[in-house]
């Protein structure tokens, strides 16, 4: 068993992560979180909401994961959020085009379908499964269709992103904001893409996690307020530049935007709190990088991007973070597609003066050619731009009527004004998580496997193997187990008493008094459970447990009394 056969064992048996419809024969793409790996997912995201919405700021809202189309025609998924699709003309089956020749073309992900062709035909490539010929490649569009409503009922698409929502609600979150400077909006929930066949597990869902964050920024802002706050942080950067060498670099926040490897603070600010979040729940340090896309792999929406990428041991570097500065693109689309300005009004520090292009209309000419029109028409002009009054022709559209303006009636002359500030379409900067894949990653890194030795023994083959899972305490699915030694009424009473008083204290608690003392701890290490509190005769005589720690497996004792405060403190402090 490779690690991720070990990992996945262990979460099936102990209920961290179940294949979906596994009673009909189950579906790739799908999983379910048991009662353990619900709790842990709940966990991750409670630190992520800590992260964004408290410290940060950024308020949270929630979205329908269904959306209509003009949504998704506004944001460039109809058009262009699809994988080149290959289909076996023998089984039928299907594989995406460029994993087919990965093996043989690098960078197989930015070929044409026509390039995927030839390669496959030159290379001979044939269907994984039956040897079989394969058909041309298609662009096959990742989003799941629906119909919103009974018969000729409106196009629907599940949301491949839970980002649109915030863009679609932008001038509400304006508002709500009061229109300052940068602002940001959080969602955590289900998106969904349907991924040409999925085989790498919990990697690669069709239905999965996001917690993303978008924020508003004024792009003429190169600083971050709180930028100090990770100055001297240390990230291991795998830029453009870098990806050449084929080497990472190590440096500080401050050497990666003084050396511009990271274009501007804000998006360095992102990748600084995104290191720091996977850290916290769990993530090795040294199997963590930030990959910045190459110029031909990036989004359609995006300039900029930064992937967080996690070592792990079956699929190598996995992305589970993308950190894009995504511009004005979003907003400036469903601006176009909604006919609605979709800006914020800057105020100037000082007003501002400015030379302004004005249209004089001559009312006394076009009094008596335009009759009762001629004010709408008067307006008409000078709602038209500078270009156009300086044509030849002038021509305004009036009730859907065009009308020539001869040039006599119109003067135009340059004022000077005074500006108090203007429109700005703001750019945005996104993190967006995975949080199934960063759940994968906390499981795989937490997996620990050792032997320890028999006690009171020289002899090895006394010695146990034990699995355990080395989670951050915070993370930690049941914080603890509590253990009467036996079977007893008179330790099992005062056991219950004690994980009553902890659950009062708002502590996950597993009771457990079936099986030996040495097999509960084993349950309790296999699920990552930081503390065991032995309840056994000697709490009868002086009212005191031991309290038994995952890793180290020391054991202390701990009177009855405080034991729910000592604990609360050993896994919050
Ligand atoms: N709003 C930007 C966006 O959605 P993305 O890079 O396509 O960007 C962000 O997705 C993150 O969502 C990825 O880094 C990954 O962790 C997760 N993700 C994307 N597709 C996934 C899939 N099929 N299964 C599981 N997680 C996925």
């Amino acid at each position: 068993m490779d690690r991720y056969e070990q990992v996945i064992e262990l979460a099936k048996r102990r209920g961290f992560l179940w294949n979906s419809f596994e009673l009909y024969g189950g579906t790739a793409g799908f999983y379910d979180y048991g009662p353990l790996g619900s709790t842990l997912k709940r966990r991750i995201e409670h630190i992520w909401r800590e992260l964004y919405v408290i410290q940060e700021g950024f308020m949270e809202i929630e979205c329908p994961t269904v959306g209509i189309e003009e949504i998704f025609v506004a944001s460039g998924h109809v058009g262009g959020f699809s994988d080149p699709l290959c289909e076996c003309k023998q089984c039928g089956e299907a594989f995406r085009a460029d994993h087919l020749i990965k093996h043989i073309v690098e960078e197989a992900d930015g070929l044409t379908d026509e390039e995927l062709d030839r390669t496959i035909a030159q290379n001979n490539v044939k269907c994984p499964e039956c040897g079989g010929d394969l058909g041309n490649a298609y662009d096959f569009n990742l989003m799941f269709k629906t119909q919103i409503g009974p018969g000729n009922g409106r196009k629907g698409y599940l949301r491949p992103e839970t980002a649109q929502g915030m863009f679609v609600d932008f001038m509400r979150l304006a508002r709500y904001y009061r229109d300052k400077l940068p602002f940001g909006a959080t969602q955590i929930g289900k998106s969904y893409r349907n991924e040409i066949s999925p085989r790498q597990g919990v990697i690669r869902l069709r239905e999965f996690t996001q917690a993303e964050a978008e924020i508003f920024i004024d792009p003429r802002t190169k600083t971050h307020p709180n930028i100090q706050r990770f100055e001297n942080t240390v990230l291991n950067l795998y830029s453009d530049a870098s990806q050449d060498k084929g080497e990472s670099e190590i440096m500080t926040v401050r050497e990666a935007v003084d050396k511009g490897s990271i274009a501007h603070e804000f998006l360095a600010y992102q990748v600084a709190l995104v290191n720091y979040f996977l850290q916290r729940v769990g993530i090795a340090p040294d199997k963590l990088r930030f990959r910045q896309h190459r110029k031909d792999e990036m989004a359609h929406y995006a300039i900029d991007c930064w992937d967080a990428e996690i070592l792990t041991e079956r699929f190598g570097w996995v992305e589970v973070v993308g950190i894009a500065d995504r511009t004005d693109y979003d907003l400036s689309a469903h601006a176009n597609m909604s006919k609605t300005e979709l800006s914020v009004y800057i105020e100037y520090e000082q007003p501002r003066m400015m030379e302004k292009f004005v249209v004089k209309p001559n009312m006394g000419k076009m009094g008596p050619m335009f009759k009762g029109k001629a004010k709408v028409v008067a307006e008409a002009l000078k709602a038209l731009a500078q270009e156009a009054l300086e044509k030849e022709e002038i021509k305004v559209l009036v009730d859907g009527e065009e009308i020539t303006i001869p040039r006599d009636m119109v003067e135009f002359a340059q004022e000077t004004i005074k500006v108090s500030g203007e429109n700005i379409v703001p750019h945005v900067i996104e993190p967006s998580f995975g949080i199934d894949r960063i759940l994968y990653s906390v499981m795989e890194h937490a997996y620990d496997e050792e032997i320890v030795p028999a006690k009171d023994t020289t002899d090895d083959t006394e010695d146990e193997a034990r699995i355990v899972m080395r989670f951050m305490k915070e993370i930690a699915p049941i914080k603890v187990a509590v253990l009467p030694l036996m079977t007893k009424e008179e330790l099992i009473e005062p056991a219950k008493q004690i994980a009553a008083r902890l659950r009062d204290k708002g502590i996950l608690v597993a009771y457990d008094d079936s099986g030996t003392i040495g097999r509960r701890y084993r349950r309790n290490d296999e699920i990552g459970t930081p503390y065991c509190v032995t309840i056994d005769y000697d709490t009868l005589e002086d009212n005191t447990v031991t309290i038994r720690d995952r890793d180290s497996m020391q054991q202390v004792r701990a009177s009855v009394d405080t034991i729910d405060d000592v604990l609360y403190e050993m896994i919050y402090r």
